[in-house]
């Protein structure tokens, strides 16, 4: 069964005495389990990603497609991963046998790769942001943001932020679920709705404001219908993302949940919450963007590094506004980190039994050294990030939902069911919407992805 001791002679001294496989945590509250799935989903999904993907798919159509999105196909998905993890108790892949599909555990072992390989550029990413608080207490970027950024996303530099990043992400998940994830992420999420809320006000006071409020707020439904090809995929792309779905997260998070809880209430809130903390961001980076004079298309991934910046030097209290904005995602990508690390220890504690802080250590360390080339050249983060974001994941949502939809079925439906009192009607209703519209809509955008990598003319 420990398969740990069994190689322990070949490993660091330590790393296979752990108990917590005959004593596994738990949340302590539900409120924990609620914010730490939260504080998986609000990450750069939400501030970095979501504002320059807007941008690119035209503004307020993106948005509506995504709050669609979110609602039928996000939320029936993550209610999916939520009824795997809680049912089996058990961690990503072994969950599987836990519920008696041993062949299953490919899905599983897929969202743990995955996971894992995202790990390794967004904490490059990570890195960047620390790099900017800094640079807004010292101004550093207000010159000339372009060649600031240029200067400092790629190199030996980033490749040391890159690591202090990681060593903060190892540093919470080495004190586990109660004593590491829950406490951290009871104090970042709500720091990060509130640091967000201030400054969408102050945003709100720019002069200049409302044409970022116009091209974020106001869809042009004849762009929309003549782009639907691109930016339904995109937007519900983004929405499996922002919600942690498809890297065992929700699997690994709910199999601590302790108690019978209303997962329809859960999984509504937690998708509420992100998806008004996406908002939030948009309020703040569209104003902004539109004090630099506009040019959202253009963005692309370094928007938030030089657009911001470029606004920062023309708005009052320009590097503090930085320096809370940087502060913020910081701390929202922080607590996505932890999650993606969380799911790949969390595996190795409750399948093989290794300890957790040596794990956590070791684990990061692989990571780290996986992310190097992101870290010195940004065409290898965005190959990264194509192959974990455009395919690992919506593979491994669309597998999750078969296996759902069609293995577990009634058994889905059974488990959804508990501790969801009132709520009945909904189980048949959410099984249907996972064999039909999230399944379709899964399957487009794995279809979609693969042509566009493969670069197969469609
Ligand atoms: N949801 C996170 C974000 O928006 C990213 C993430 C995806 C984290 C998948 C975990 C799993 O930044």
């Amino acid at each position: 069964k420990r398969a740990c001791s069994r190689i322990a002679p070949f490993l660091p001294p330590g790393l296979c005495d752990s108990t917590e496989m005959t004593d596994r945590e738990t949340w302590a509250t539900r409120i924990g389990f609620i914010l730490a799935s939260v504080g998986s989903a609000v990450g750069l999904g939400n501030i970095w990603r979501f504002p320059y993907q807007t941008a690119e798919f035209g503004g307020a159509a993106f948005l509506l497609v995504y709050l669609v999105a979110v609602l039928v196909i996000g939320v029936p998905a993550i209610l999916g991963e939520f009824v795997i993890g809680r049912r089996a108790d058990i961690s990503a892949i072994s969950a599987f046998d836990a519920l008696d599909r041993p062949g299953w555990r490919i899905v599983g072992a897929l969202g743990v790769f995955g996971g894992f390989w995202t790990l390794s550029y967004y904490s490059v990413v990570g890195g960047w942001v620390f790099r900017y608080i800094g640079a807004s207490a010292t101004g550093s970027y207000l010159e000339s943001p372009g060649a600031y950024f240029i200067s400092v996303s790629a190199g030996p530099e980033a490749v040391a932020f890159h690591g202090a990043f990681m060593l903060v992400t190892v540093g919470i998940v080495a004190f586990g679920i109660r004593g590491g994830i829950e406490k951290a992420t009871k104090v970042m999420v709500p720091s990060i709705v509130l640091l967000l809320v201030g400054l969408a006000a102050y945003a709100f006071t720019l002069s200049g404001a409302e044409a970022g409020y116009q091209y974020f707020l106001s869809p042009d439904i004849d762009l929309l219908l003549s782009n639907y090809q691109t930016v339904v995929p995109a937007a519900v792309g983004q929405a499996l993302f922002s919600l942690s779905l498809g890297f065992a997260v929700m699997i690994t998070y709910a199999s601590y949940i302790d108690d019978d809880e209303n997962l329809f209430i859960d999984g509504g809130v937690i998708a509420l919450t992100n998806t008004f903390i996406g908002i939030t961001a948009g309020l703040v980076v569209f104003p902004l963007l539109a004090v630099q004079g506009g040019g959202y298309g253009e963005a692309g991934p370094g928007a938030i590094f030089v657009s911001i910046p470029t606004a920062l030097s023309e708005v009052p209290f320009g590097t503090a506004v930085g320096f809370v904005f940087f502060l913020i995602v910081a701390v929202a990508a922080l607590s996505s980190a932890i999650s993606l690390l969380e799911v790949v220890v969390s595996y190795l504690v409750d399948s093989y039994g290794f300890e957790r802080r040596r794990t956590s250590v070791l684990l990061g360390g692989i990571v780290f050294a996986l992310g190097v080339p992101s870290a010195t050249e940004t065409a290898w983060l965005e190959w990264f990030d194509a192959i974990g974001v455009n395919l690992l994941l919506p593979l491994a949502v669309l597998l999750t939902v078969v296996f759902v939809g069609w293995v577990l079925a009634d058994d889905a439906v059974e488990e959804v069911r508990r501790g969801a009192d009132g709520f009945d009607a909904l189980g048949p209703i959410w099984l249907w919407s996972i064999r039909s519209i999230v399944f379709l809509a899964v399957l487009g955008t794995v279809a979609l992805s693969v042509f566009e990598l493969t670069g197969a003319p469609l």
